[in-house]
């Protein structure tokens, strides 16, 4: 499986247009979440996003508040909707999440992610209107 290094890693989560949140507490990082538009030039009114947190600070709040931010910048920065491209289905707490913040499951492709364990899971399309796509 490729790795990403911290040159990579770093141009992955910071080198695209929008913005990055950081959650910490005493200086310590519990989690992240970058965000800006899905697809460039005519796909750039909707936005995306991407969240880590910190296995040991999950189930503590961080990644709803890390997703409400995000929602908020979103609006604030005048998107028409947010779209989620890849939700793995078995995610329950990342699935449960986005649902509780608005988003709708808009379509699964089956089998396009790859468990630990070899087994095949379906990806989610997730999305969140925020007003500016129904006519
Ligand atoms: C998905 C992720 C961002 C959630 O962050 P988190 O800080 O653990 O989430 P929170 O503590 O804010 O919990 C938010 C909701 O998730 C759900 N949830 C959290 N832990 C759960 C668990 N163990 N089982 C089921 N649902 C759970 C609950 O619905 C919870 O709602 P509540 O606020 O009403 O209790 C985090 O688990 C993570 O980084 N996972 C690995 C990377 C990843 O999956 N990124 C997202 C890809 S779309």
């Amino acid at each position: 499986m490729p790795v990403l290094d911290d040159a990579g890693a770093r141009e992955f989560w910071l080198g695209q247009t929008g913005a990055v949140a950081v959650a910490e507490r005493d200086g310590v990082v519990l989690g992240t979440a970058k965000m800006g538009p899905n697809r460039p030039a005519q796909g750039s009114h909707i936005g995306t996003a991407s969240f880590m947190v910190a296995t040991a600070a999950r189930g503590a709040g961080v990644g709803r508040t890390l997703g409400e931010y995000v929602v908020d910048w979103h609006r604030s920065e005048g998107y028409a909707g947010i779209q989620f491209n890849a939700v793995v289905s078995t995610n329950t707490s990342a699935v449960a999440l986005w649902r509780s913040l608005g988003f709708e499951v808009i379509g699964t492709v089956p089998g396009a992610f790859r468990l630990p364990d070899g087994a095949l899971a379906g990806l989610h399309v997730m999305f969140l209107d925020l007003g500016g796509v129904r006519g």
